[in-house]
């Protein structure tokens, strides 16, 4: 009989930018205090990339690169590279493309995947299928995306949320049963109101006017995507929870995009988890997209341990979302940075 593969994580790479944009900053740019931001959203600093000519592949070939690394990979063994990102390096080609080029995995094909804030999660799935057919033994999944490029800064509703940063996971087959056991994903096209960028697609091609309309940034009705956020990220993860037979006590960690504070307290607490079952890095890195779920995994890979039982849980433009529970493949203090 044919072994049953599972994919799993066999090690996570990030990278942050130097550069810190805190609170007190982002209030002489506008009209904002640091306690209202800590309150609202729960964020003290966000990493920035600065820099002429750099962009998101930049991030995304660092945090590759200490994967290979921690990871002891040849880039040539490497059979696929998936890039999750909303500020591709240009329309095309993929940012995966790039990435792939410049870490030297030659023999990879590769490509990117757009879900918004919920692209790494979608990406891991596509990654797992890829893996557990057989067809492919080694996959780079990335998330990364450089916000900074496409926030208003004289915006106070959007700019104290986001920041920049890349985070990679590897994908191998595993016999113990071990990895990516089930998800739970979803994409409305009703939610494209609330949130999108208005102008730069075919739609709306760029032109002086939406340069002046400011059409080439990121546009957010707060509120709605809130409410929507909180009720989708808790339900499906309650609905993972359930089909998977999971209690609160199983779970060693939920994984929750870092988007508000409010939002991942209220999905803990409609799983039933205290605060220090939950990964939460929202207050030093703000909401960095296709980042956050990879950077939250890279933060606290030394805590865990082979078999812990992980839930990641997502909400995005789109609307995306989605959670997905993963018995994580290896004890973290061998091999974290
Ligand atoms: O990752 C992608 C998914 N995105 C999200 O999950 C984001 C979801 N939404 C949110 O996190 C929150 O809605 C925000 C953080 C964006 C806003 O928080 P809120 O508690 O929903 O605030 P609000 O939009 O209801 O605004 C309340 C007040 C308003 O003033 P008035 O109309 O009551 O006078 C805003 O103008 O707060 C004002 N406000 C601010 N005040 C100080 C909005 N932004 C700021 C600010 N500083 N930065």
């Amino acid at each position: 009989m044919k072994e049953k593969i599972t994919a799993a994580i066999t090690g996570v790479g990030a990278y942050v930018p130097d550069y810190i944009l805190d609170n007190e900053e982002i209030s002489r740019m506008v009209d904002t205090t640091d306690e209202w931001i800590m309150s609202r959203i729960g964020i003290k600093t966000r990493h920035i990339l600065k820099g002429e000519g750099l962009g998101t592949s930049f991030m995304g070939v660092k945090a590759v690169n200490e994967l290979l690394e921690k990871t002891n990979t040849d880039p040539k063994d490497v059979d696929l590279v998936i890039c999750a990102t909303v500020t591709p390096d240009m329309l095309f080609p993929s940012t995966a493309n790039i990435i792939a080029y410049k870490v030297g995995a030659v023999n990879a094909f590769a490509f990117d995947m757009q879900a918004a804030c919920s692209g790494f999660l979608f990406a891991l799935q596509t990654g797992a299928r890829y893996i557990e057919s057989g067809c492919y033994k080694k996959i780079i999944v990335v998330g990364a995306d450089k916000m900074s490029s496409i926030i208003d800064y004289t915006d106070r509703t959007t700019c104290p949320i986001f920041g920049d940063g890349a985070a990679a996971v590897m994908l191998e087959p595993n016999f113990e049963g071990l990895g990516i056991q089930n998800a739970i994903l979803h994409s409305d096209g009703s939610g494209v109101a609330h949130l999108h960028m208005k102008a730069g697609g075919s739609v709306c091609p760029p032109s002086v006017e939406t340069v002046l309309k400011k059409w080439h940034k990121v546009y957010q009705e707060g509120q709605a995507v809130f409410k929507a956020a909180v009720t989708h990220m808790a339900d499906t993860s309650v609905e993972l929870m359930e089909r998977n037979n999971l209690t609160s006590d199983d779970i060693r960690y939920l994984v929750p995009h870092q988007a508000n504070l409010r939002i991942i307290d209220a999905t803990a607490k409609r799983m039933g988890l205290q605060q220090e079952k939950c990964m939460i890095n929202i207050d030093r890195y703000g909401n960095t997209t296709d980042g956050t779920l990879g950077l939250c995994l890279w933060d606290y890979e030394s805590r865990l341990k082979k078999g812990d039982n992980l839930v990641l849980a997502t909400f995005g433009g789109g609307f995306t979302w989605g959670a997905m529970y993963v018995k994580w493949a290896y004890d973290g203090d061998t091999m974290s940075r």
